[in-house]
């Protein structure tokens, strides 16, 4: 896929920006500060109606602005797309996606139509955080391929909060359990059962990938990272409807469902052991890059072509072995890589190169000029010594 222009309006410390990126890799110089990180998440505001930071839509609005928005033009191979969304903050916050000029009624259909693999540092808690920032792993990656998917967590998390309110009301006032509980266990039990299918059938995907990406960047065939899928469903015959109604009453002790899968994770090992308690940093790094990259590998063979990548800020974590597996990788891909220190010239690649700064407290993109000053393209191995 790839992004033909993007257009930002009270966007963050954009005012006003227009850009038509390059078809190949754009690379993003600026100092820190500047708006590097916010432009890559526009462009992933209008892949998934969401940042990829843990924040809430109403920061992502210019300070001081009634509304912000983004908007994208994206080429498949198939389709051609114009994608806009607008955030309004304050007490009616609001978010509005148009995909053609056509007002979308639910976030569900603007899924796939911008696909895309962000890289950033903030990879590495998918090996030391908790559950939750793995299962947005799966969901992110999912989502993009498969809407039903995407609709089933929503119903799901809808009718949990339901289910849940019913259990506190019942707690707090003393009363029996209202049963209309039924009703909402059995929708949970129906999107539970398409949630568990789909990442069982994805994850196994990520696991064969990463064992043999992780193998190929450390160089180690001896090295085993292995990923296995830990559901709350042990097996497919499991009666989800029926755990539920069985926990009713430590639930209600609890104030909230406690199976279910928003409790999945996916489990990481090396050599069998715990990455999270075993593994050395190093190991956690390439542990995370590998996840990602087989997020690319399966985006690309599922969908048939190449999502965008958005690499924030990773290049200069990774050591010279790390970068060339990434780049490798990369292949054609449209790739917006940000860098907050200059770097070397590499003319042999397609690329443009712009820089970033603020004045006032708001962003500017300008393009450089190619030349030996401009920035670089980090692909040939003599670069990076
Ligand atoms: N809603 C907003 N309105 C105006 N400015 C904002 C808003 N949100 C963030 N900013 C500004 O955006 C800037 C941060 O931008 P960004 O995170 O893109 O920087 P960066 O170039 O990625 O920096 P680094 O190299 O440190 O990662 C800060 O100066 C911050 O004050
Ligand atoms: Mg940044």
């Amino acid at each position: 896929m790839v992004i033909d222009r993007i257009e930002l309006n009270h966007y963050r410390n954009y005012e006003h920006l227009e850009l038509e990126p390059h078809p190949g890799i754009n690379l993003f110089f600026g100092q820190n500060g500047s708006g590097k990180t916010n432009l890559l998440e526009a462009i992933h505001y209008c892949a998934l109606g969401k940042s990829h930071r843990l924040t809430q839509d109403a920061h992502a609005v210019m300070a001081g602005e009634k509304a912000g928005s983004a908007s994208i033009s994206v080429r498949g191979k198939w389709t051609r797309n114009q994608i806009d969304i607008r955030l309004q903050p304050g007490e009616q916050a609001m978010k509005s996606v148009w995909i053609d000029h056509k007002k979308v009624k639910k976030l569900s259909e603007m899924m796939g139509v911008l696909r895309l693999v962000i890289f950033s540092p903030e990879d590495l808690d998918l090996i030391k955080e908790g559950p939750a920032v793995r299962r947005r792993f799966m969901d992110m990656m999912i989502s993009q391929i498969s809407r039903s998917y995407f609709i089933a967590l929503q119903q799901y998390r809808l009718a949990m909060e339901q289910r849940n309110a019913i259990l506190r009301n019942s707690r707090l006032q003393m009363l029996p359990i209202d049963p209309m509980i039924v009703d909402f266990e059995a929708a949970m039990a129906e999107h539970a059962s398409v949630i568990d299918r789909e990442r069982r059938k994805y994850t196994e995907m990520i696991s064969d990938n990463c064992r043999e990406i992780y193998q190929e960047i450390s160089g180690h065939p001896g090295e085993l990272f292995q990923t296995s899928y830990y559901g709350f469903m042990r097996d497919a015959k499991d009666d989800y409807g029926k755990m539920l109604a069985e926990s009713r009453e430590e639930d209600l002790r609890q104030g909230l469902t406690g199976i279910g899968p928003h409790r999945d994770d996916l489990h990481l090992t090396l050599n069998r052991k715990s990455m999270k308690l075993f593994a050395s940093q190093g190991q956690m790094r390439t542990a995370a890059l590998s996840l990602k990259m087989s997020q690319l590998r399966i985006l690309t063979r599922v969908c048939g072509e190449s999502p965008v990548l958005l690499l924030d800020d990773v290049m200069s974590e990774l050591d010279l072995n790390r970068r060339m597996n990434l780049l490798r990788e990369i292949g054609e891909a449209q790739t917006f890589i940000t860098f907050s220190d200059e770097g070397d010239v590499d003319q042999a690649q397609p690329h443009r190169t712009y820089r970033v700064f603020s004045e006032d407290g708001k962003a500017a993109v300008k393009e450089q000029k190619a030349g030996p000053e401009s920035g670089a393209v980090p692909l040939r191995e003599p670069d990076f010594t």
